[in-house]
């Protein structure tokens, strides 16, 4: 890195402004690096930037099958910014979440997170705060669909539709979302597409939807662990 890259990628850009990153002037990797640090500067993500890179990575990952990128858990679209980064406006990316706060535990969660039931992670305009992140970041290409709601209301719709499912990332943190979501969309995920969880080590819920899902599906890749404290991913094969 030059001495004025590293002065542009030191810094983020005033809160006001948007900005185009993927210009094609500015080697791919040094724009992640800009886009990660900003978007965890502004609080536009509750995930890490090791699962920022991890989910870089999968998206981008050569032998990675045609398809869609998927998000189940938006929030404030960080994420779904990252797979945006990497489409390129090239394959669809959809980002599914109520906006309107996480459910209720079950008893499969063990009480863990109850201090999160109904807050709502992005704000009581949930929908626009997330589509004011792909705004900010010039990443709002008309493939890149945010849709509202709960799970179990528009999953059934748009399981029919969508494209197959190259990266399907799950960030909902209960068991009964994550069992759903999979139980929905799983068989949408094409061949050597990729399953990333966000939530495996963090909460026993999660854990336990995964688990009793792949023994059910008799899946045998192996989870390999992006996040000690928190995620995992598998390939379907
Ligand atoms: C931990 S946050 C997602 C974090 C996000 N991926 C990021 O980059 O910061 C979990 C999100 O899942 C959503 N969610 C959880 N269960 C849901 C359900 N059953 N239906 C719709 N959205 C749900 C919540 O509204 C919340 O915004």
């Amino acid at each position: 890195m030059n001495s004025f890259q590293r002065r542009l990628f030191s810094t983020t850009v005033p809160a006001a402004s948007k900005v185009v990153i993927t210009s094609g002037l500015v080697p791919k990797r040094l724009a992640l690096r800009w886009l990660i640090k900003s978007l965890k500067a502004e609080k536009r993500t509750m995930v890490n930037r090791r699962r920022l890179e991890s989910l870089y990575a999968a998206c981008s990952h050569l032998l990675l099958p045609d398809g869609s990128f998927v998000e189940c858990g938006v929030a404030r679209g960080g994420c779904t910014a990252v797979m945006a980064f990497v489409a390129r406006g090239q394959r669809p990316v959809w980002g599914f979440d109520s906006f309107e706060g996480m459910p209720a535990l079950t008893e499969e969660d063990e009480g863990q997170g109850k201090k999160a039931v109904g807050v709502v992670a992005a704000g009581p305009d949930g929908l626009q705060d997330a589509q004011r992140t792909l705004d900010r970041f010039s990443l709002a290409h008309k493939s890149v669909k945010l849709v509202k709601g709960w799970f179990e209301d528009t999953l059934p719709h748009y399981a029919t539709q969508l494209e197959p499912i190259a990266v399907l990332r799950l960030d909902s943190d209960w068991y009964k979302s994550t069992r759903y979501c999979l139980e929905t969309l799983y068989d949408r995920v094409a061949p050597g597409g990729v399953v990333i969880i966000d939530d495996y080590h963090a909460f026993i819920g999660c854990r336990k939807a995964v688990d009793e899902f792949r023994l059910k599906r008799n899946i045998h890749g192996p989870l390999i662990t992006t996040d000690a404290r928190s995620e995992v991913r598998w390939q379907k094969v």
